[in-house]
């Protein structure tokens, strides 16, 4: 049932461009937090997807950057967007889980990780991560965040179910600084970074409409989009995906 689920989730993201909430902006303005960008060598990115952000990394750097994946199919799209912009010498892919990355400690001047690190959670990551930094090194992620201090019962309810660590942009850099980094900076997505991500699913969606399908593991994973749809719709207002941008 995992693995058609795993396959259902392929199939649907590996033609889009993005497999989560972002922009060229939001990514931008996140690396100009980095001191010393011009002296950055090496990236590693982290739950990379089909790479939008890794071609934005090597449009701004002059990095060489690891993009790594648990999916091999979405690693191949980043292969062939990596060859599309002549980066494929400045952009390796490596099939891996974040749990377990295959990598020395002290290695990266950089570790990017946009809409992803919520598979192990924000604590679990930055502990971990950690090690494969630089002193000095800067660790930049993505993260569901809560934008204000009251939000309805309907919407708590949700990320409980679905994400528990979703909390306050403060509490969160609580949690930068518990963890052994100097906070840098955050700042909230646009508008349009959600909109790159959710117009194309729900065409894709309204595509499924017109040819109901039986098979159980397709029908709960657009269900739980359509939550997911949904509760963007009512409750935007409420949280956000946050860049939080910290040093070791
Ligand atoms: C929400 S998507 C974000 C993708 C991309 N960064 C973006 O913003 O478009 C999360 C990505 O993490 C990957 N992923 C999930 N669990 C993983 C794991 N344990 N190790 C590595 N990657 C994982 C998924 O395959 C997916 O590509």
């Amino acid at each position: 049932m995992e693995q058609e689920l795993t396959q259902v989730i392929i199939e649907f993201f590996k033609n889009n461009e993005r497999q989560g909430p972002g922009n060229e902006w939001a990514t931008t303005h996140a690396l100009n937090l980095v001191e010393g960008l011009d002296k950055v060598e090496q990236i590693l990115d982290i739950g990379c997807g089909t790479g939008a952000q890794t071609i934005t990394l090597a449009q701004k750097t002059n990095a060489t950057i690891i993009a790594v994946d648990l999916l091999s199919s979405f690693l191949k799209v980043v292969e062939q967007r990596a060859a599309w912009w002549n980066f494929q010498d400045r952009i390796q892919v490596q099939e891996a889980s974040m749990q377990a990355l295959p990598f020395e400690e002290d290695t990266f001047d950089l570790i990017w990780s946009e809409g992803a690190i919520y598979h192990m959670g924000f604590e679990n990551g930055l502990k971990q991560w950690y090690k494969l930094l630089k002193t000095d090194g800067y660790l930049v992620v993505s993260e569901i965040s809560w934008i204000t201090q009251e939000r309805p019962h309907e919407l708590v309810n949700y990320w409980v179910n679905n994400y528990p660590e979703i909390d306050l942009i403060s509490n969160k850099m609580k949690m930068v600084e518990q963890c052994g980094y100097l906070p840098v900076g955050c700042f909230t997505l646009p508008r349009e970074a959600w909109d790159n991500y959710y117009h194309p699913i729900i065409k894709q969606i309204a595509a499924y409409f017109g040819k109901p399908t039986t098979d159980t593991p397709t029908q709960s994973f657009l269900d739980q989009l359509i939550e997911e749809l949904i509760m963007y719709q009512r409750y935007s207002q409420f949280y956000n995906y946050v860049f939080y941008v910290m040093k070791k």
